[in-house]
């Protein structure tokens, strides 16, 4: 067996939340950082909005706390978004030491936009790139970092835990598949940090990039951490509807700056739906345009900028223009044709307030992680916040965490494995899951949906686990073994809620229950198998 490699702390995931813990508690011990593809493949590079903080003289925390809460419909956890939203300038001053440009207004004072379901301009960002920008000021300090190490092209496969080597040893590193080898690697460590990101993928009409598959929470789940509001997945009313693009998403930030939806024949819908019409929060909106677009038949809506000045349009949103312009669409003389899509995972693995999850040793950081914040419906730009603040807090709760390898450890076994020459089976599932859970358990959702759903769920998981035990692991398969688990964890978690209530919409119960309550998922409350 080759040598377990060794470090204090294992981050898997390299998005703002995973190289900022890393940055942080390099300080204090050696870090390896696993990122499945490259070091700037992940959702944050591809966040366009921005980051949530009070900077502007006639805002206030009171006023982000309330947006925050109003967007997730009873169900944040108060504590936990006062402490970001109050942790928000200190975030952004962070940010601005490690490098991150961030647009000036012309007096000199960061420029501060506006997205829906905020009363106040509170938005940093760079351009229309903003993600893009952390990103690559995160990887190039942590690539001159003497404490840490990035491995790229390597995927966690399983989590090392009690689950392996008898009781109470908690979780103390993974299994990870070097892609470019294919040796699987055994690394070990005092505290394992999931940063994996979301679950965009097990939707086939997703904002997210290819990584964003659920491995953070299929491989807790795996073995046994409690997971909760996995039915609150966030559609992003609009993303670019055009037959070469693909998960390319229109910020909201447009109609921050005034954009405006119309149906295709150009009239105007919103106004009867919500009082802030295209400035509605999220839910309201995607759920308006499905509605419209099922009355109508039509293909997409449009989202008008044409009313605004060119100069400004081309000025503020860059990338988007040129990628518009790229496919024939100027958006400053017709309408971006735009529909709703899978954009963001609500809930995840539950944590406490520093990350820590149900499992010693084991901590959840931005996207994977259940912490409270988002409640039934995050708020737009708290994701980048969220992940600025948790990597802080968890860095700072991992000088606490000692070594829980056991003495004899075992080598990744892949049994009778072969290699498969049936690799169809992989991309007819892949394809098959995606494509229910957009009919089925999507923007609007009924018990017979759901119920379709999990039947289908459970055979092709069938499958899968024959497939797993039969064949040799790549990552198209671990992946897909993910994205089935996760698929099945948010069909059973809408299928607890017997209410409407934010991103959770079904026609058989369109009232809100009285209390507001979480749904929890793990093995131990019987949850589905998580092989
Ligand atoms: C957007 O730019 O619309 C996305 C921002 C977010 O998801 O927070």
């Amino acid at each position: 067996m080759a040598e377990p490699l060794e470090t204090d702390y294992l981050v898997i995931g390299s998005g703002i939340a995973g190289l900022n813990f890393a940055l942080l508690a390099a300080e204090h011990g050696r870090v390896v950082v696993v990122t499945k593809k490259l070091a700037s493949d992940t959702n944050t590079n591809w966040a366009q909005g921005g980051v949530a903080a009070v900077l502007a003289r006639d805002d206030s925390f009171e006023q982000h706390v309330q947006d925050t809460l109003t967007a997730g419909d009873g169900l944040c956890d108060r504590e936990v978004v006062e402490l970001c939203v109050r942790q928000g300038p200190a975030s952004v001053e962070r940010l601005l030491q490690l490098g991150v440009r961030l647009d000036r207004d012309a007096t000199g004072a960061l420029d501060l936009g506006r997205e829906g379901a905020h009363t106040h301009h509170r938005v940093v960002h760079w351009e229309d790139v903003t993600g893009r920008e952390i990103q690559r000021a995160l990887v190039a300090a942590v690539r001159t970092h003497a404490n840490i190490t990035v491995l790229e092209e390597h995927l966690a496969i399983d989590l090392l835990s009690s689950a392996h080597y008898g009781k109470d040893a908690g979780c103390f590193g993974a299994f990870v598949l070097d892609r470019t080898s294919g040796q699987v690697k055994t690394i070990t460590a005092r505290a394992t940090v999931l940063a994996s990101g979301g679950t965009g993928k097990v939707f086939v009409y997703t904002s997210n990039p290819d990584v964003a598959t659920g491995d953070g929470v299929a491989m807790a789940y795996r073995i046994g951490a409690a997971c909760g509001d996995l039915e609150f997945v966030q559609f992003h009313p609009t993303v670019l509807y055009h037959p070469q693009a693909r998960n390319f998403l229109i910020s909201e930030a447009l109609r921050g700056e005034g954009g405006v939806l119309r149906l295709v024949t150009g009239e105007t819908f919103m106004e009867n739906y919500h009082p802030m019409k295209s400035l509605a929060s999220r839910d309201i909106v995607a759920r308006a345009i499905d509605n419209e677009l099922k009355k109508s038949g039509a293909d997409c809506v449009l989202l008008d900028m044409t009313h605004l000045d060119p100069d400004f349009v081309r000025g503020r949103f860059p990338n988007i223009y040129e990628s518009c312009l790229k496919l024939g669409i100027d958006m400053t003389k017709v309408g971006i044709p735009v529909v709703p899509a899978a954009h963001y995972m609500c809930g995840g693995v539950q944590t406490d307030t520093h990350g820590a999850t149900t499992i010693p040793g084991l901590y959840a950081i931005g996207e994977v992680a259940f912490t409270g914040l988002h409640g039934a419906n995050r708020l737009a730009s708290n994701s980048l916040l969220e992940g600025m603040v948790y990597s802080e807090r968890a860095a700072a709760a991992v000088r606490g965490e000692s070594a829980r390898r056991p003495a004899r450890m075992q080598a990744w076994s892949a049994g009778d494995a072969t290699d498969s020459n049936d690799a169809i089976v992989v991309s007819l599932n892949w394809d098959e899951i995606r494509r229910f859970m957009w009919a089925y358990v999507s923007i609007v959702r009924t018990d017979k949906r759901l119920e379709r759903a999990r039947h289908r769920i459970e055979n092709v998981r069938d499958e899968i686990r024959q497939y797993y035990l039969d064949f040799n692991v790549t990552s198209d398969l671990i992946e897909l073994r993910n994205v089935a688990l996760v698929a099945e964890l948010v069909i059973r978690s809408a299928m607890q809620r017997k209410e409407s209530r934010g991103l959770h919409y079904t026609l058989d119960y369109l009232n809100k229950q009285p209390e507001a309550r979480h749904s929890r998922i793990s093995l131990a409350s019987g949850g589905p198998r998580g092989k």
